[in-house]
């Protein structure tokens, strides 16, 4: 996927070589993009944050806050052309202001050392749930059955630890090894693939007699139920969806060529993005109120919902087994944007090897893990600040460092850069740029603000 061709016309080229197309670009973003935070993770937050209004604050930052900052991280990392800390040193500098911007990019390379500490951990479950999937488990099963599997499953932190574990290693092994390509090809099948099984899945919800329910409770907002807390949550969802504010897409801007337009790239990530979110939307809400669960469940809900459907459908077995290896892959390929941004960090200032690198940051990781693994059992009563241990850490990540990165990152592309500098990379200083512009300098840096300062 990367290759050292680079058609630089004179500007500056990353160590690690190029992506060898737009596409290739596209997929790697999309891939980073796509993944438990769109089927996991938004169905649960929006159930927990009352669905209409909350979905619709969630658009609405997706396009007006998301949209800008990915765009303002691709061109800072194409700009600087290094790892996200280097490339904010640099750049600073190169501006006219400070190489303390570095910092914003080591905010970024731990919060994506945090966020996989957790995700890794809900990864693992996807892969039980491969398992137990293809062994037959859910065929017929009650929601009661379902629910007693999640729970007995969960509980258990020695399985919950070996399936972290087991995700890790591959992930690991992945970015060790740099066999990216492989995983390009995984995700021009994976996200067609996984669309196709979520509309098939949709045509389910829709017969399930509750769709309109479904619908309706994704779409009708009740302003009065939505507290700042709720709109930061919005917020926090919209960056971590995208994968931005930490540095992630900067990583993989660093190797985009310079022909490509970055405003179309962004637009089709965002696109396909929301899109699969909304369509989980869809098919979990109606199986939420068609089995007399509730959408407040929280982060068991996909495990609880999709099994039950699949386990009354016709060749549910495979359908099943194909969903989760599928969501698999998307976690897969969203880990490796996670751990993109310290492996070349430290590749870059420490002389590492990619292979040393992912060992290091992979061991850490494992290991903040742990905390995560246990607040399902031994220490789910231990709660302190916003819940147990993977609560805590799911909040300061995408509630705060996330949206703070966004912010910085926004301020440096809207004020610190000069005009020259991102119409150069934007490629144009028409309407479209005008739009970023605005959008960059002043509608998301005050948008974030003033929802961080509500929400805290
Ligand atoms: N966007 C990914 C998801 O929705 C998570 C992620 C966040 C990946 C930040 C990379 C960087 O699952």
């Amino acid at each position: 996927m990367l290759s050292n061709q680079a058609n630089n016309g004179g500007k500056r080229t990353s160590l690690h070589g190029h992506w060898s197309s737009r596409m290739a670009f596209i997929l790697a973003v999309t891939g980073s993009a796509v993944g438990l935070g769109n089927i996991w993770k938004f169905p649960y937050i929006a159930g927990q944050n009352g669905g209409g209004a909350f979905v619709l604050v969630y658009l609405i930052c997706v396009v007006l806050i998301g949209m800008p900052v990915m765009m303002s991280e691709i061109l800072i990392g194409r700009r600087g052309r290094r790892n996200p800390v280097a490339t904010m040193a640099l750049l600073g500098k190169e501006e006219g202001s400070s190489q303390h911007w570095k910092w914003v990019g080591g905010i970024g390379v731990l919060a994506g050392i945090l966020i996989l500490s957790y995700y890794s951990v809900i990864a693992g479950w996807v892969l039980a749930y491969v398992v137990k999937s293809a062994s037959g488990t859910f065929s017929g099963a009650s929601s009661e059955v379902v629910s007693s599997v999640f729970a007995e499953f969960t509980g258990s932190w020695q399985a919950v630890a070996l399936t972290h574990t087991i995700f890790m290693g591959l992930t690991v092994l992945v970015v060790a090894r740099g066999v990216e390509r492989g995983l390009e090809q995984a995700v021009r099948f994976m996200v067609p693939a996984l669309l196709i099984l979520m509309l098939t899945l949709l045509g389910y919800a829709i017969s399930s007699g509750y769709f309109m329910q479904g619908v309706e409770f994704m779409f009708t907002p009740s302003w009065d139920k939505l507290g700042w807390d709720s709109v930061l949550a919005a917020l926090g969802q919209a960056f971590f969806t995208l994968s931005i504010g930490m540095g992630a897409v900067m990583a993989y801007g660093a190797y985009l060529p310079e022909d490509t337009s970055i405003t179309g790239a962004s637009a089709a990530v965002v696109a396909a993005d929301t899109g699969i979110a909304m369509l989980a939307g869809l098919v979990i809400f109606p199986l939420v109120f068609a089995n007399g669960l509730s959408p407040a469940d929280g982060p068991g809900l996909v495990f609880q919902t999709l099994p039950l459907a699949f386990g009354k459908m016709a060749g549910g077995v495979v359908f099943s087994t194909v969903f989760f290896v599928l969501l698999s892959f998307a976690a897969w390929t969203s880990a490796l944007g996670l751990v993109e941004p310290a492996v070349a960090w430290l590749v870059e200032a420490f002389g590492k090897t990619r292979a040393q690198a992912a060992v290091i940051v992979g061991g850490l990781i494992w290991l903040i893990g742990l905390g995560s693994v246990l607040s399902f059992n031994v220490l789910a009563d231990v709660t302190f600040l916003a819940g147990t241990i993977f609560d805590n850490i799911d909040y300061l990540t995408s509630n705060i460092m996330l949206p703070l990165g966004g912010l910085l990152i926004t301020i440096f592309a809207g004020w610190v850069m000069c005009r020259n500098s991102t119409a150069d990379e934007l490629g144009s200083s028409g309407t479209l740029y005008k739009i970023w512009r605005l959008l960059a300098r002043v509608l998301a840096p005050i948008g974030i603000l003033l929802i961080l300062i509500n929400a805290i």
